[in-house]
């Protein structure tokens, strides 16, 4: 099936299977290796983007589905060697040690950011509770958002 699809602000027009999952179609087909897939059964976030600016685990639903939307993935959020303010935040306050996880991390926290400006800590608790990290014990990660937060309100990029 035909589909067209903005990616990180490019246009792709893709040929897929009906069945293909969008995480496959991102990771396998245009080799955006940013988003992770650690569960494929809707568990664990590390597959998370944004479409149509929502935050979306992508191994629950269809490429096709996709169709005329807007996708971001982790790749999508710097301008360049210019880093999104979430991602220097999750370095500045080791917000990660494997890694697996911060990808999907990041994109849920981006969009938690972009409804609520100044979530508190129950806030970023409630909204991250979608995204499973084995490592960090959710701290670092926490104090990584609320950074970015005050970058925010702070006129940071
Ligand atoms: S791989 Fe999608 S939620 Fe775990
Ligand atoms: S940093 Fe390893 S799973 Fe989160």
């Amino acid at each position: 099936m035909k589909i067209s699809v903005n990616f990180n602000g490019r246009n792709v027009d893709a040929d897929v299977e009906p069945r293909k999952l969008l995480v496959d179609f991102i990771r396998d087909d245009l080799h955006l290796t940013g988003t992770h897939v650690g569960c494929d059964t809707s568990s664990c976030g590390a597959c998370t983007i944004l479409l149509d600016g929502v935050a979306v685990k992508s191994c629950t639903m269809f490429a096709v589905q996709a169709n005329n939307r807007n996708i971001t993935t982790i790749e999508g959020l710097s301008k360049g060697d210019e880093l999104h303010r979430l991602q220097s935040a999750f370095i500045e306050e080791g917000g990660l040690q494997c890694g697996y996880c911060t990808p999907g991390m990041i994109m849920t926290s981006a969009w938690l950011l972009s409804n609520n400006a100044a979530p508190t800590e129950k806030e970023i608790r409630n909204g991250i509770s979608g995204n499973l990290c084995r490592c960090t014990g959710y701290d670092s990660i926490i104090r990584s958002i609320q950074k970015a937060s005050s970058d925010r309100r702070g006129g940071r990029k």
